[in-house]
This record gives C-alpha cells, structure tokens and sequence, in this order.
C-alpha cells in the first residue's frame, strides 16, 4: 500500500501536518506539491493504495486552484484521508466540499481532521501551531487510520459524516483585500517570482504584487531571504487587531472516521 500525500502549503504549516499524519500512518510515500504555478499532471490512485489530501483553509473552503486540481486526480473506490489545515477562525464548509470533491474523482474517504495552524496573513493568531497537543492529536488520526484500512469490510458501504453546510457556494469567497509586496531590501533576487503559484509578482519589479492575480498565500513572504515582503498599510493593521482580539480563543482539533 502507497500512500500518496498530496498538499499546497505556501507558509509550511500544512506541509507539517501533512508530514505528522504521513509519519504515524507509517506506509510508503510519494508526495505531490501543489504549490505551483503549473498543472499537476494526471495521477491515478488505485484501490489498493490510499490517497492523503491536506489543504489550507481559506474564507472556509480550499484554495481555488486546488480545488480546480482535483480534477488531475483519478481514484478507483480508493480510500481518502483529508485534512483540513486553518488559522484558529474556523474550517466552515471545507472539509465538505474537499469530501465531494473527491468523491466525484472516485474516493471514499475514511477520516477528516480539522487542525490548527498559525494564521498565514495574522501570525499571531494561533502562533506556533501546530504545538505538541497538536501533534499528539496528529498521531492519534493516524492510528485511527491505520486500524481503518485495515479493515475495508467495516466502511466499504458507509459515508463519512461530515459539519458544514451541505448548500455551500465556494464561490462566495472572492480572496482577501489584503496583499504582500516588496520594501527597500528588496535585491530583485526572483526567489518570489518563481514560488507564486499565481504568477502575480512581476519579474521586472518584483516589489509590486497584481493584487488581481494574488491570492495572499504568504509563499513569496516565506520565501524572501530578505525580509522585504510582508502584508502593510493601515487597513490592514486595523483588520489585523480586529481578527486578532475575535480568534483569541484556542481552538482544537477535530476528528471525524466512517465508522463513527
Ligand atoms: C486567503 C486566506 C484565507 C484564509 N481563511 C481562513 C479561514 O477562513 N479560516 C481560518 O481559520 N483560517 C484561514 N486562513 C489561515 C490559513 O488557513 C492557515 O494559516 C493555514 O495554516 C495556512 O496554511 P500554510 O501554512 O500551509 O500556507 C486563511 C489564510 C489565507 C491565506
Ligand atoms: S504574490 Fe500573492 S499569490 Fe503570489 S506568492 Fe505572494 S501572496 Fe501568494
Ligand atoms: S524574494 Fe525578496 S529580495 Fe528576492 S525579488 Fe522577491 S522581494 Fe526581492
């Protein structure tokens, strides 16, 4: 059984718990990065090996593009775990539609987990997550998850449960107002160019973003080896102390299997 990972994680924290969940479930692995400015090639997961899907949230669901890039992967009843990765506000509909966007590419999902992350465009909501606890909770879905496939008679002719609202419209989130863009350190490098998946950061003045392209996924920000990109200006600061006093409350993971 391979276990095929399959993530866009521009800030790192889904890559992470990607990772965690991959480690405990302790099966070959082949990852697929979507954080790229370039279709992912068609990819068939047959039924013998199992598929992990971990996205961050965004305005409560997946990232558009990726979930565009569904489409590029091709299942055969083959069994799904998914993760949804968010800053501490909420997951909303997410896990939902990453649920019927693979059913309709031929999976059954067997597990969803909801984790916590630091919040890419406010970093100190929900700093340094995914912490210890979180990890814990990680390894915890992964046993879950190996005792599941184990056992494909147990959840072969059920349906995972999952919250959200089943009239859900991933269209209504139309991006954030807010987008990074370059300073005086700026050395004009290309390292930011080169990771946005969106090819918003114009190579002759990379310190310039095309706010109708940028989707605010914080890779050029992570990327920068100087510093020089970042989120600025007063309405932002003003969202910032808004959504930072609003998500001060700790949330937790949350767990969900077919057979329950
Ligand atoms: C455009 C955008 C929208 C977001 N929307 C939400 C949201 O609806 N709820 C939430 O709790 N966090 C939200 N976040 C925070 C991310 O889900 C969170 O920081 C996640 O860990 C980012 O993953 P990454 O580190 O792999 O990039 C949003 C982040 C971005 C960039
Ligand atoms: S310019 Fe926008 S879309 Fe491109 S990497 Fe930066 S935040 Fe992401
Ligand atoms: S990564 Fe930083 S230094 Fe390099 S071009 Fe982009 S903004 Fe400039």
């Amino acid at each position: 059984m391979i276990l095929h990972s399959v993530y866009f994680s521009a800030k790192g924290t889904t890559r992470l718990c990607a990772d965690c969940i991959a480690e405990g479930l302790n099966l070959e692995k082949r990852d697929y990065d979507w954080l790229t400015a370039s279709e992912p090639e068609k990819t068939a997961i047959p039924t013998e090996d199992v598929l992990l899907f971990s996205m961050p949230v965004y305005g409560g669901f997946i990232p558009g593009l990726c979930a565009e890039r569904v489409s590029s992967l091709e299942g055969d009843r083959t069994p799904a775990i998914i993760a949804a990765v968010y800053g501490n506000r909420h997951y909303d509909d997410a896990l939902l539609q990453m649920k019927e966007l693979l059913e309709k590419r031929g999976f059954v999902v067997i597990a969803a987990g909801a984790f916590l992350a630091e919040h890419s465009i406010f970093p100190a909501v929900a700093a340094g997550r995914p912490d210890e606890k979180d990890r814990a909770a990680m390894k915890e879905f992964a046993g879950r998850c190996r005792e599941l496939l184990a056992q494909k008679g147990l959840w072969e002719e059920k349906e995972i449960a999952l919250p959200g609202n089943p009239d859900y419209d991933a269209s209504v989130f139309k991006g954030t107002a807010f987008h990074p863009d370059g300073d005086e350190r700026c050395t004009g490098c290309g390292s930011c160019v080169e990771v946005c998946p969106m090819k918003a950061i114009d190579r002759e003045n990379p310190r310039k973003t095309d706010a109708s392209r940028c989707i605010s996924c914080g890779a050029c920000i992570r990327v920068c080896p100087e510093k020089a990109r970042d989120y600025r200006g007063e309405a932002y600061l003003a969202a910032r102390k808004g959504f930072e006093e609003k998500c001060a409350a700790r949330r937790e993971p949350e767990l969900f299997y077919i057979t329950s």
